[in-house]
């Protein structure tokens, strides 16, 4: 809803008011509007699993920006989904130190593992394989992410008993 009453909504999809109060919480705390963008996809995102193409004109609307401004934030930030993801989204570090540390090698066993290769989701749903730049955990490489965790180093052989504690 807006301040007129209406439900916000854009090709079938719309805040309900619960990530609509909660984007309005965000872009109060900003002078700029513009700087709740990325917190705006965030609850978007934990919502949905990902943010659908028809959610940016209804977020830039709470917002009161362009909805140029919030897909530019959603193009940049690699950890913003645009597309359906599993249960589960595995990131998996691809910048220099991790590549360095045998990144190629954990690539190959989570793809041996999953059946996937990067890009794709397991069939039953687990599971989204996707690269990401440095995850801020060189110290740690080669590092992956799984939802909001990291881990590293992680070996090859470490894979199998890391993905079984996720259902
Ligand atoms: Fe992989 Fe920084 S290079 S976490």
């Amino acid at each position: 809803m807006n301040e007129t009453g209406q439900r916000i909504a854009s090709d079938g999809f719309s805040l309900d008011d619960e990530q609509r109060r909660a984007i309005e919480h965000e872009r109060d705390h900003y002078e700029q509007p513009q700087a709740a963008c990325i917190e705006a996809l965030k609850i978007v995102q934990r919502r949905h699993g990902w943010v659908p193409d028809a959610a940016i004109p209804a977020i830039a609307q709470v917002l009161g920006v362009r909805p140029a401004d919030v897909e530019g934030v959603a193009t940049f930030y690699s950890l913003i989904f645009r597309q359906p993801v599993g249960r589960h989204v595995i990131l998996v570090c691809d910048s220099s130190v991790c590549f360095l540390n045998d990144f190629e090698a954990l690539r190959e066993a989570l793809s041996a593992r999953l059946g996937i290769e990067f890009g794709q989701t397991t069939e039953d749903g687990r599971f989204t394989l996707l690269p990401v730049c440095c995850l801020g955990a060189c110290d740690r490489g080669p590092a992956l992410m799984i939802d909001d965790q990291t881990y590293g180093p992680v070996a090859p052989e470490d894979v199998a008993d890391l993905l079984e504690g996720f259902s």
